[in-house]
Protein backbone atom coordinates (compact mmCIF):
# COMPACT_ATOMS: atom_id res chain seq x y z
CA UNK A 1 0.00 0.00 0.00
CA UNK A 2 1.10 3.42 -0.80
CA UNK A 3 -0.85 6.06 1.50
CA UNK A 4 -0.79 9.34 0.10
CA UNK A 5 -2.15 12.63 1.20
CA UNK A 6 -3.31 15.55 -1.04
CA UNK A 7 -2.89 19.27 -0.40
CA UNK A 8 -5.29 21.06 -2.71
CA UNK A 9 -8.80 19.56 -4.35
CA UNK A 10 -9.21 21.49 -7.41
CA UNK A 11 -9.32 21.10 -10.59
CA UNK A 12 -6.20 18.64 -10.36
CA UNK A 13 -6.31 17.49 -6.95
CA UNK A 14 -10.79 16.39 -7.83
CA UNK A 15 -9.62 14.84 -11.08
CA UNK A 16 -6.33 12.67 -9.27
CA UNK A 17 -8.60 11.69 -6.49
CA UNK A 18 -11.62 10.38 -8.98
CA UNK A 19 -9.28 8.60 -11.92
CA UNK A 20 -7.56 6.80 -8.00
CA UNK A 21 -11.17 5.33 -7.60
CA UNK A 22 -12.37 4.87 -11.29
CA UNK A 23 -8.85 3.46 -12.86
CA UNK A 24 -7.83 1.62 -9.46
CA UNK A 25 -7.47 -1.89 -10.84
CA UNK A 26 -4.93 -0.82 -13.53
CA UNK A 27 -3.38 1.52 -11.45
CA UNK A 28 -3.04 -1.14 -8.52
CA UNK A 29 -1.92 -3.84 -11.48
CA UNK A 30 0.96 -1.29 -12.92
CA UNK A 31 2.18 0.39 -9.01
CA UNK A 32 1.91 -3.33 -8.11
CA UNK A 33 0.33 -2.39 -4.55
CA UNK A 34 -3.00 -0.33 -3.90
CA UNK A 35 -2.68 4.00 -3.64
CA UNK A 36 -4.76 5.34 -0.97
CA UNK A 37 -5.56 8.56 -0.50
CA UNK A 38 -5.85 9.06 3.29
CA UNK A 39 -6.65 12.43 3.67
CA UNK A 40 -6.56 16.03 1.62
CA UNK A 41 -6.19 19.96 2.61
CA UNK A 42 -8.38 22.28 1.56
CA UNK A 43 -8.52 25.82 2.32
CA UNK A 44 -12.39 26.62 2.56
CA UNK A 45 -14.12 23.04 4.16
CA UNK A 46 -17.47 24.46 3.06
CA UNK A 47 -17.33 24.43 -0.51
CA UNK A 48 -19.22 21.99 -2.23
CA UNK A 49 -16.83 18.97 -3.64
CA UNK A 50 -17.33 16.02 -5.45
CA UNK A 51 -14.79 13.06 -3.51
CA UNK A 52 -15.42 11.12 -1.15
CA UNK A 53 -11.79 11.42 0.90
CA UNK A 54 -11.59 12.71 4.64
CA UNK A 55 -10.83 16.80 4.16
CA UNK A 56 -9.17 18.96 6.68
CA UNK A 57 -7.85 22.52 6.27
CA UNK A 58 -4.81 22.20 8.12
CA UNK A 59 -2.17 21.08 6.21
CA UNK A 60 0.39 20.47 8.82
CA UNK A 61 -2.32 17.01 9.70
CA UNK A 62 -0.91 15.81 6.56
CA UNK A 63 2.96 17.12 6.72
CA UNK A 64 2.45 15.56 10.28
CA UNK A 65 0.81 12.32 9.59
CA UNK A 66 3.82 9.31 9.99
CA UNK A 67 1.39 6.97 8.04
CA UNK A 68 1.62 9.49 5.14
CA UNK A 69 4.26 8.26 2.73
CA UNK A 70 3.69 11.06 -0.02
CA UNK A 71 2.52 13.93 0.12
CA UNK A 72 0.93 15.21 -3.69
CA UNK A 73 0.85 19.37 -3.94
CA UNK A 74 -2.20 20.74 -6.28
CA UNK A 75 -2.34 24.19 -4.14
CA UNK A 76 -0.40 26.20 -6.38
CA UNK A 77 1.02 29.65 -5.32
CA UNK A 78 5.42 29.64 -4.86
CA UNK A 79 6.16 30.48 -0.90
CA UNK A 80 3.56 28.44 0.90
CA UNK A 81 3.90 25.63 -1.25
CA UNK A 82 7.35 25.62 -1.02
CA UNK A 83 7.47 25.47 2.85
CA UNK A 84 4.51 22.58 2.52
CA UNK A 85 6.74 20.87 -0.10
CA UNK A 86 9.79 21.22 2.33
CA UNK A 87 8.01 19.64 5.40
CA UNK A 88 7.09 16.97 3.51
CA UNK A 89 10.55 16.56 2.71
CA UNK A 90 12.33 17.03 6.78
CA UNK A 91 9.94 14.60 7.31
CA UNK A 92 11.04 11.90 4.80
CA UNK A 93 8.14 12.22 2.65
CA UNK A 94 8.16 11.51 -0.86
CA UNK A 95 6.56 14.30 -3.03
CA UNK A 96 4.90 14.70 -6.33
CA UNK A 97 3.11 18.21 -7.57
CA UNK A 98 2.21 19.98 -10.65
CA UNK A 99 3.04 22.86 -9.17
CA UNK A 100 5.43 24.79 -12.02
CA UNK A 101 5.64 28.38 -10.11
CA UNK A 102 6.94 26.66 -7.26
CA UNK A 103 9.68 25.35 -9.25
CA UNK A 104 10.77 27.56 -11.66
CA UNK A 105 11.75 29.47 -7.97
CA UNK A 106 12.79 26.64 -5.80
CA UNK A 107 13.77 23.90 -7.71
CA UNK A 108 17.59 23.48 -6.48
CA UNK A 109 16.47 24.09 -3.13
CA UNK A 110 14.15 21.43 -3.69
CA UNK A 111 16.70 18.94 -5.37
CA UNK A 112 19.04 19.37 -2.42
CA UNK A 113 16.36 18.73 0.15
CA UNK A 114 15.06 16.00 -1.09
CA UNK A 115 18.22 13.95 -1.95
CA UNK A 116 17.20 10.20 -2.34
CA UNK A 117 13.43 10.70 -1.87
CA UNK A 118 10.82 10.32 -4.82
CA UNK A 119 10.21 13.84 -6.03
CA UNK A 120 8.25 13.71 -9.28
CA UNK A 121 6.72 16.85 -11.41
CA UNK A 122 5.93 15.36 -14.84
CA UNK A 123 2.54 17.46 -14.52
CA UNK A 124 4.14 20.60 -14.24
CA UNK A 125 5.36 20.87 -17.96
CA UNK A 126 2.90 20.37 -20.93
CA UNK A 127 0.07 18.85 -18.83
CA UNK A 128 -0.07 15.57 -20.16
CA UNK A 129 2.53 15.10 -22.16
CA UNK A 130 4.99 13.26 -20.55
CA UNK A 131 7.99 15.61 -21.52
CA UNK A 132 10.01 15.20 -18.54
CA UNK A 133 10.50 11.17 -18.37
CA UNK A 134 11.15 12.17 -21.81
CA UNK A 135 14.02 14.63 -21.37
CA UNK A 136 15.50 13.06 -17.71
CA UNK A 137 15.47 9.25 -19.34
CA UNK A 138 14.12 9.18 -23.06
CA UNK A 139 16.86 11.66 -24.28
CA UNK A 140 19.22 11.72 -21.37
CA UNK A 141 22.31 10.07 -23.56
CA UNK A 142 21.93 13.17 -25.93
CA UNK A 143 23.20 17.20 -25.62
CA UNK A 144 20.19 18.84 -25.78
CA UNK A 145 20.69 21.37 -28.78
CA UNK A 146 17.69 22.97 -28.22
CA UNK A 147 13.68 23.12 -27.31
CA UNK A 148 10.95 24.60 -28.74
CA UNK A 149 7.42 24.58 -27.53
CA UNK A 150 3.96 25.76 -27.22
CA UNK A 151 3.74 25.00 -23.54
CA UNK A 152 0.48 26.89 -22.12
CA UNK A 153 -2.86 25.64 -22.69
CA UNK A 154 -4.31 28.62 -22.28
CA UNK A 155 -2.82 31.15 -24.79
CA UNK A 156 -2.69 28.28 -27.08
CA UNK A 157 -6.51 28.02 -26.90
CA UNK A 158 -7.04 31.64 -27.50
CA UNK A 159 -4.59 32.62 -30.10
CA UNK A 160 -6.74 29.44 -32.09
CA UNK A 161 -9.46 30.96 -31.85
CA UNK A 162 -8.44 34.60 -32.39
CA UNK A 163 -7.02 32.89 -35.62
CA UNK A 164 -9.88 31.11 -36.88
CA UNK A 165 -13.05 32.00 -35.37
CA UNK A 166 -12.12 35.81 -34.88
CA UNK A 167 -12.96 35.64 -31.23
CA UNK A 168 -12.92 38.36 -28.45
CA UNK A 169 -9.74 38.01 -26.10
CA UNK A 170 -11.43 38.44 -23.01
CA UNK A 171 -14.55 35.88 -24.01
CA UNK A 172 -12.36 33.93 -24.90
CA UNK A 173 -9.79 33.82 -21.76
CA UNK A 174 -12.98 33.29 -19.80
CA UNK A 175 -13.94 30.03 -21.51
CA UNK A 176 -10.32 28.81 -21.10
CA UNK A 177 -10.96 29.78 -17.31
CA UNK A 178 -14.38 27.91 -17.07
CA UNK A 179 -12.70 24.54 -18.88
CA UNK A 180 -10.07 24.70 -15.78
CA UNK A 181 -7.18 25.38 -18.16
CA UNK A 182 -6.27 28.61 -16.70
CA UNK A 183 -3.95 29.71 -13.68
CA UNK A 184 -5.45 30.76 -10.24
CA UNK A 185 -4.19 34.08 -11.36
CA UNK A 186 -4.71 33.90 -15.22
CA UNK A 187 -2.01 37.04 -16.34
CA UNK A 188 0.42 34.08 -15.68
CA UNK A 189 -1.30 32.36 -18.44
CA UNK A 190 -1.47 35.63 -20.68
CA UNK A 191 1.76 37.18 -19.76
CA UNK A 192 3.96 34.54 -20.55
CA UNK A 193 5.08 33.67 -17.15
CA UNK A 194 3.67 29.86 -16.43
CA UNK A 195 5.13 28.98 -20.23
CA UNK A 196 8.56 30.42 -18.83
CA UNK A 197 8.15 28.64 -15.48
CA UNK A 198 7.58 25.45 -17.84
CA UNK A 199 11.04 26.82 -20.19
CA UNK A 200 12.95 26.78 -17.03
CA UNK A 201 12.02 23.50 -15.51
CA UNK A 202 12.89 21.73 -18.65
CA UNK A 203 15.92 23.83 -19.10
CA UNK A 204 17.18 22.70 -15.59
CA UNK A 205 16.96 19.16 -16.87
CA UNK A 206 18.74 19.81 -20.44
CA UNK A 207 21.38 22.39 -19.46
CA UNK A 208 21.61 22.81 -15.37
CA UNK A 209 20.88 26.10 -16.29
CA UNK A 210 19.66 27.84 -12.24
CA UNK A 211 17.80 31.26 -13.84
CA UNK A 212 14.43 32.42 -12.17
CA UNK A 213 11.93 34.31 -14.72
CA UNK A 214 13.48 37.58 -13.93
CA UNK A 215 16.33 36.53 -15.83
CA UNK A 216 14.56 35.60 -19.11
CA UNK A 217 13.09 37.07 -21.73
CA UNK A 218 9.26 36.86 -21.22
CA UNK A 219 6.43 38.86 -22.96
CA UNK A 220 2.89 37.82 -23.40
CA UNK A 221 -0.34 37.67 -25.99
CA UNK A 222 -1.99 40.50 -24.55
CA UNK A 223 -0.82 42.80 -27.59
CA UNK A 224 -1.70 40.55 -30.19
CA UNK A 225 -4.84 42.44 -32.30
CA UNK A 226 -7.42 41.94 -34.82
CA UNK A 227 -4.63 43.78 -37.24
CA UNK A 228 -1.93 41.31 -36.59
CA UNK A 229 -4.11 38.52 -37.01
CA UNK A 230 -5.13 39.68 -40.32
CA UNK A 231 -1.31 40.22 -41.52
CA UNK A 232 -0.70 36.47 -40.20
CA UNK A 233 -3.40 35.46 -42.36
CA UNK A 234 -2.23 37.16 -45.50
CA UNK A 235 1.02 35.93 -45.52
CA UNK A 236 0.45 32.57 -44.68
CA UNK A 237 1.83 32.91 -41.11
CA UNK A 238 0.00 31.31 -37.40
CA UNK A 239 0.80 33.26 -34.05
CA UNK A 240 1.71 30.81 -31.28
CA UNK A 241 3.47 31.71 -28.03
CA UNK A 242 6.72 29.72 -28.08
CA UNK A 243 8.86 28.91 -25.31
CA UNK A 244 12.60 28.66 -26.40
CA UNK A 245 15.68 26.95 -24.82
CA UNK A 246 18.83 27.11 -27.49
CA UNK A 247 22.27 26.24 -27.38
CA UNK A 248 24.78 28.48 -29.03
CA UNK A 249 28.31 28.03 -28.16
CA UNK A 250 28.32 27.83 -24.10
CA UNK A 251 25.64 29.89 -24.01
CA UNK A 252 21.95 29.29 -23.76
CA UNK A 253 19.82 31.64 -24.93
CA UNK A 254 16.08 31.15 -22.62
CA UNK A 255 12.62 33.10 -24.59
CA UNK A 256 9.11 33.15 -24.03
CA UNK A 257 7.17 34.95 -26.53
CA UNK A 258 4.49 35.25 -29.07
CA UNK A 259 5.97 34.11 -33.05
CA UNK A 260 4.84 34.67 -36.27
CA UNK A 261 5.45 31.11 -37.51
CA UNK A 262 4.99 29.90 -40.94
CA UNK A 263 1.60 27.72 -40.79
CA UNK A 264 3.30 24.68 -42.77
CA UNK A 265 6.07 24.15 -39.91
CA UNK A 266 4.85 21.19 -37.74
CA UNK A 267 4.41 23.32 -34.04
CA UNK A 268 2.22 26.28 -36.17
CA UNK A 269 -0.15 23.02 -36.68
CA UNK A 270 -1.01 22.68 -32.67
CA UNK A 271 -4.19 24.11 -31.93
CA UNK A 272 -6.47 24.87 -29.36
CA UNK A 273 -5.29 23.24 -25.55
CA UNK A 274 -2.71 20.91 -27.03
CA UNK A 275 0.68 21.39 -26.64
CA UNK A 276 3.56 20.67 -28.37
CA UNK A 277 6.99 20.18 -27.72
CA UNK A 278 10.16 19.66 -30.25
CA UNK A 279 13.36 18.94 -28.85
CA UNK A 280 16.59 18.59 -30.67
CA UNK A 281 19.14 16.39 -29.38
CA UNK A 282 22.49 15.69 -30.93
CA UNK A 283 22.40 12.10 -31.02
CA UNK A 284 18.64 11.25 -31.90
CA UNK A 285 17.92 14.61 -33.95
CA UNK A 286 14.43 16.03 -33.72
CA UNK A 287 11.49 14.61 -31.67
CA UNK A 288 8.13 16.21 -31.19
CA UNK A 289 5.73 15.58 -28.34
CA UNK A 290 1.94 16.72 -28.68
CA UNK A 291 -0.58 16.20 -26.51
CA UNK A 292 -3.21 18.00 -23.74
CA UNK A 293 -1.44 20.85 -21.81
CA UNK A 294 -4.29 21.84 -19.56
CA UNK A 295 -7.26 20.62 -17.79
CA UNK A 296 -8.36 18.26 -14.83
CA UNK A 297 -7.85 14.85 -15.75
CA UNK A 298 -4.96 15.95 -18.37
CA UNK A 299 -2.70 16.99 -15.74
CA UNK A 300 -4.16 14.31 -12.81
CA UNK A 301 -2.75 11.34 -15.57
CA UNK A 302 0.79 12.64 -15.20
CA UNK A 303 0.70 13.20 -11.26
CA UNK A 304 -0.57 9.58 -11.10
CA UNK A 305 2.07 8.59 -13.64
CA UNK A 306 4.53 9.68 -11.08
CA UNK A 307 2.59 8.36 -8.13
CA UNK A 308 2.99 4.97 -10.13
CA UNK A 309 6.65 5.06 -10.46
CA UNK A 310 7.20 5.66 -6.84
CA UNK A 311 5.10 3.10 -6.04
CA UNK A 312 7.23 0.89 -7.71
CA UNK A 313 10.82 2.12 -7.19
CA UNK A 314 10.06 3.39 -4.17
CA UNK A 315 13.38 5.48 -4.18
CA UNK A 316 13.61 8.60 -5.84
CA UNK A 317 15.80 9.39 -9.32
CA UNK A 318 18.07 12.62 -9.14
CA UNK A 319 15.17 14.91 -9.11
CA UNK A 320 16.32 16.88 -12.63
CA UNK A 321 17.98 14.16 -13.85
CA UNK A 322 21.67 14.78 -12.84
CA UNK A 323 23.63 13.01 -10.54
CA UNK A 324 26.21 15.68 -10.38
CA UNK A 325 26.43 19.30 -10.71
CA UNK A 326 26.35 19.99 -14.89
CA UNK A 327 29.17 23.03 -14.18
CA UNK A 328 31.65 20.93 -16.35
CA UNK A 329 29.59 22.05 -19.30
CA UNK A 330 30.26 25.51 -18.60
CA UNK A 331 26.83 26.47 -19.77
CA UNK A 332 25.67 30.29 -18.84
CA UNK A 333 23.10 32.06 -20.16
CA UNK A 334 23.07 34.45 -22.42
CA UNK A 335 21.75 37.99 -21.70
CA UNK A 336 18.67 38.81 -23.19
CA UNK A 337 20.19 41.78 -25.21
CA UNK A 338 22.15 39.09 -27.59
CA UNK A 339 19.44 37.16 -28.72
CA UNK A 340 18.68 37.24 -32.30
CA UNK A 341 15.99 37.02 -34.18
CA UNK A 342 13.96 38.37 -37.32
CA UNK A 343 10.73 41.03 -35.98
CA UNK A 344 7.57 42.16 -37.38
CA UNK A 345 6.85 45.25 -36.44
CA UNK A 346 3.59 47.14 -36.00
CA UNK A 347 3.05 51.38 -36.17
CA UNK A 348 0.55 53.87 -35.97
CA UNK A 349 1.48 56.78 -37.98
CA UNK A 350 0.20 60.27 -39.15
CA UNK A 351 0.20 59.96 -43.08
CA UNK A 352 2.14 62.99 -43.94
CA UNK A 353 5.49 63.54 -46.14
CA UNK A 354 8.69 62.29 -44.54
CA UNK A 355 7.40 59.77 -42.07
CA UNK A 356 9.06 56.74 -43.54
CA UNK A 357 12.06 58.53 -44.18
CA UNK A 358 12.25 58.84 -40.55
CA UNK A 359 11.79 55.69 -39.09
CA UNK A 360 13.64 54.41 -41.80
CA UNK A 361 16.46 56.53 -40.99
CA UNK A 362 16.44 54.97 -37.07
CA UNK A 363 16.41 51.44 -39.05
CA UNK A 364 19.77 52.78 -40.82
CA UNK A 365 21.63 53.69 -37.47
CA UNK A 366 21.23 50.65 -35.22
CA UNK A 367 22.19 48.43 -38.46
CA UNK A 368 18.31 47.11 -38.76
CA UNK A 369 17.77 45.99 -42.23
CA UNK A 370 14.02 45.94 -43.56
CA UNK A 371 12.98 43.00 -45.44
CA UNK A 372 9.54 43.82 -46.55
CA UNK A 373 6.65 47.24 -45.82
CA UNK A 374 3.46 47.28 -46.11
CA UNK A 375 1.24 50.43 -45.80
CA UNK A 376 -2.69 49.61 -44.71
CA UNK A 377 -4.87 52.96 -45.80
CA UNK A 378 -5.12 55.90 -44.10
CA UNK A 379 -7.95 56.37 -41.61
CA UNK A 380 -9.59 59.38 -43.28
CA UNK A 381 -11.12 60.72 -40.18
CA UNK A 382 -7.70 60.37 -37.98
CA UNK A 383 -5.23 60.63 -40.45
CA UNK A 384 -3.46 57.68 -39.24
CA UNK A 385 -2.10 54.88 -41.13
CA UNK A 386 -0.62 51.30 -39.63
CA UNK A 387 2.91 50.81 -41.24
CA UNK A 388 3.98 47.03 -40.95
CA UNK A 389 7.17 46.33 -41.34
CA UNK A 390 9.19 42.82 -41.05
CA UNK A 391 13.17 42.84 -40.98
CA UNK A 392 16.06 40.74 -41.19
CA UNK A 393 18.25 39.11 -38.45
CA UNK A 394 19.29 41.46 -35.68
CA UNK A 395 20.29 41.99 -32.31
CA UNK A 396 17.45 42.06 -29.31
CA UNK A 397 18.90 45.44 -28.22
CA UNK A 398 19.18 47.22 -31.46
CA UNK A 399 15.64 46.76 -32.12
CA UNK A 400 14.73 47.74 -28.43
CA UNK A 401 16.42 50.82 -28.89
CA UNK A 402 15.10 51.52 -32.52
CA UNK A 403 11.66 51.06 -30.96
CA UNK A 404 12.60 53.49 -27.81
CA UNK A 405 13.63 56.20 -30.93
CA UNK A 406 10.81 55.32 -33.61
CA UNK A 407 8.66 55.80 -30.18
CA UNK A 408 9.97 59.20 -29.61
CA UNK A 409 8.90 60.69 -33.11
CA UNK A 410 6.55 63.38 -33.42
CA UNK A 411 4.76 61.35 -36.35
CA UNK A 412 4.36 58.00 -34.53
CA UNK A 413 1.34 58.42 -32.15
CA UNK A 414 2.56 55.15 -29.91
CA UNK A 415 4.67 52.78 -29.16
CA UNK A 416 4.89 49.95 -32.22
CA UNK A 417 3.98 46.44 -31.32
CA UNK A 418 6.30 44.13 -32.15
CA UNK A 419 5.99 40.24 -33.05
CA UNK A 420 9.35 38.02 -33.74
CA UNK A 421 9.30 35.98 -37.08
CA UNK A 422 10.20 32.22 -36.06
CA UNK A 423 11.69 30.13 -38.75
P1 LIG B 1 -7.30 25.24 -8.22
O1 LIG B 1 -8.44 24.69 -8.99
O2 LIG B 1 -7.26 26.69 -7.91
O3 LIG B 1 -7.19 24.41 -6.85
C1 LIG B 1 -6.32 24.74 -5.81
C2 LIG B 1 -6.72 23.94 -4.58
O4 LIG B 1 -5.76 24.19 -3.55
C3 LIG B 1 -8.08 24.30 -4.01
O5 LIG B 1 -8.74 23.14 -3.62
C4 LIG B 1 -7.75 25.15 -2.78
O6 LIG B 1 -8.69 25.05 -1.74
C5 LIG B 1 -6.46 24.49 -2.32
N1 LIG B 1 -5.59 25.32 -1.51
C6 LIG B 1 -5.07 26.54 -1.81
N2 LIG B 1 -4.29 26.98 -0.81
C7 LIG B 1 -4.31 26.02 0.14
C8 LIG B 1 -3.71 25.87 1.42
N3 LIG B 1 -2.90 26.82 1.92
N4 LIG B 1 -3.93 24.73 2.12
C9 LIG B 1 -4.74 23.77 1.61
N5 LIG B 1 -5.34 23.85 0.41
C10 LIG B 1 -5.13 24.96 -0.32
O7 LIG B 1 -5.93 24.91 -8.96
P2 LIG B 1 -5.63 23.77 -10.04
O8 LIG B 1 -6.01 24.27 -11.40
O9 LIG B 1 -6.15 22.48 -9.57
O10 LIG B 1 -4.02 23.78 -10.02
C11 LIG B 1 -3.31 23.18 -8.98
C12 LIG B 1 -1.83 23.18 -9.32
O11 LIG B 1 -1.64 22.42 -10.51
C13 LIG B 1 -1.24 24.55 -9.59
O12 LIG B 1 0.11 24.57 -9.17
C14 LIG B 1 -1.29 24.66 -11.11
O13 LIG B 1 -0.33 25.55 -11.63
C15 LIG B 1 -0.99 23.24 -11.49
N6 LIG B 1 -1.46 22.82 -12.80
C16 LIG B 1 -2.75 23.06 -13.17
C17 LIG B 1 -3.19 22.64 -14.42
C18 LIG B 1 -4.60 22.88 -14.89
O14 LIG B 1 -4.86 22.60 -16.07
N7 LIG B 1 -5.50 23.37 -14.03
C19 LIG B 1 -2.30 21.96 -15.27
C20 LIG B 1 -0.98 21.72 -14.85
C21 LIG B 1 -0.58 22.16 -13.61
P3 LIG B 1 -10.21 25.58 -1.92
O15 LIG B 1 -10.83 24.67 -2.93
O16 LIG B 1 -10.81 25.42 -0.58
O17 LIG B 1 -10.10 27.00 -2.39
N1 LIG C 1 -2.57 27.26 -17.00
C1 LIG C 1 -1.77 26.26 -17.60
C2 LIG C 1 -1.98 26.25 -19.10
C3 LIG C 1 -2.13 24.92 -17.01
O1 LIG C 1 -2.91 26.90 -19.58
O2 LIG C 1 -1.18 25.64 -19.81
C4 LIG C 1 -1.21 23.81 -17.44
O3 LIG C 1 0.06 23.96 -16.89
Amino acid sequence: MLNIGIIGVGTVGESVIKILKENRDIISARAGKEIRVLKAAVRDLSKKRDVDVPLTDNADEILDDPSIDVVVELMGGIEEAYRIVSKALKNGKGVVTANKALLAYHRYELQNLAKDLPFGFEASVAGGIPIINALKVGLSANHIESLKGIMNGTCNFILTKMMNEGSDFKETLKEAQDLGYAEADPTFDIGGFDAAHKLLILASIAYGIDAKPEDILIEGIENINAEDIAFAKEFNYSIKLLAIAKKVDHKVELRVHPVLIKKDQMIAKVDGVMNGISVIGDRVGETMYYGPGAGGDATASAVISDLIEIARVGKGSPMLGFKRAMESSNLTLMPRSEIISKYYLRMCVYDRPGVLASIAKVFEKYDISINAVLQRPTNEESQKASLLFSTHLCKEEMIQKALDEIESLESVSSRPAMIRIEE
